[in-house]
């Protein structure tokens, strides 16, 4: 008989933390003991698996892949919203865009090449926001090459931002006119009214699967990279090597945003500071 979560040691408890943190470098703490019962006792339920002991030697076998995958799903925490820190949206249309159209770093085919990076997306909403104000902001669209690249480690909510569907409530953050513009009415889940990202905003962005200590398989420099609220699990030997991955990703004026409590203080990097949680690559 499954006994769903009841069996979670502090041995298995231990034992799953070093796993996400070798995997991940997810530092779980001790008061996540809650969260990582509950969540993983409704996977081992689902998998007909007698408790955390067997779910654990399941997941050090696997060598596909789906034990990661599925793990990171369930401890991961998706918390997004459209225009979350509205500041940094400010920054791109009134500071970052201007600047880049007058002394563009990068063309391509006679255009201005932008490149975004939104890492640890979540659901989308970091994107979506990030292409809505670049549409909204850029008048000769003409003159730009534009691509936006989104990665998140939980292929679920990859999955949700693929889809680009959500349900109206979420819209709050979007003015009603860029709703108009951006989203068609749908019908959502249950039956509730949702929104679906329109082509010419959802065509901007590719969204894939990426561990952000995998090796990151990217040929091209970005001119920005959001990375919020994702650095906040990880110690800071681990954001240090991160924030320098993400300086050498960076092409020249090159921007990193990250969310508002974290900070780089304490942490060797070479960028430059613009304004809280906005880094420069000079
Ligand atoms: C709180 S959400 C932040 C979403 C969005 N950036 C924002 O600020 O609204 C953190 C995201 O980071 C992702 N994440 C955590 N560790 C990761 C890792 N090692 N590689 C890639 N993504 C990771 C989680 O799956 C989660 O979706």
């Amino acid at each position: 008989m499954s006994t769903g979560g009841d069996d979670l040691t502090d041995d298995i408890f231990n034992k799953i933390r070093k796993y996400v943190y070798q995997h991940a470098r997810i530092s779980l703490g001790e008061n996540k003991r809650e969260l990582v019962r509950a969540r993983f006792g409704k996977v081992i339920r689902q998998r007909k698996m007698e408790g955390f002991r067997d779910y654990y030697q399941w997941m050090q076998n696997d060598a596909t892949g789906e034990a990661l995958s599925e793990v990171m799903n369930a401890i991961s925490t998706n918390l997004t919203s459209f225009f979350r820190e509205n500041q940094h949206f400010q920054y791109l249309a009134n500071t970052f865009l201007p600047a880049l159209g007058a002394s563009p770093p990068a063309m391509r085919g006679g255009k201005i090449m932008l490149r975004g990076w939104s890492a640890g997306c979540s659901t989308g909403e970091e994107v979506y926001s990030t292409g809505i104000t670049l549409l909204e902001n850029i008048h000769d669209p003409a003159r730009w090459d534009i691509k936006l690249l989104a990665t998140d480690i939980d292929t679920e909510v990859v999955g949700h931002g693929q889809r680009g569907v959500y349900a109206e409530e979420r819209l709050k953050g979007v003015s009603q006119a860029n709703v108009k513009r951006y989203f068609d009415p749908v019908m959502g889940a249950k039956g509730k009214p949702a929104c679906r990202v329109k082509p010419a905003l959802r065509n901007l962005v590719t969204f894939r699967y990426l561990n952000l200590f995998a090796d990151w398989p990217f040929r091209n420099k970005f001119s920005f990279i959001f990375c919020r609220n994702v650095m906040i699990y990880f110690d800071r030997e681990t954001q240090e090597q991160l924030v320098n991955r993400f300086y050498n990703q960076l092409g020249p004026g090159g921007h990193l945003f990250i969310g508002h409590s974290e900070s780089l203080s304490g942490i060797k990097h070479h960028f430059d500071y613009a304004q809280p949680t906005v880094y420069v690559k000079r």
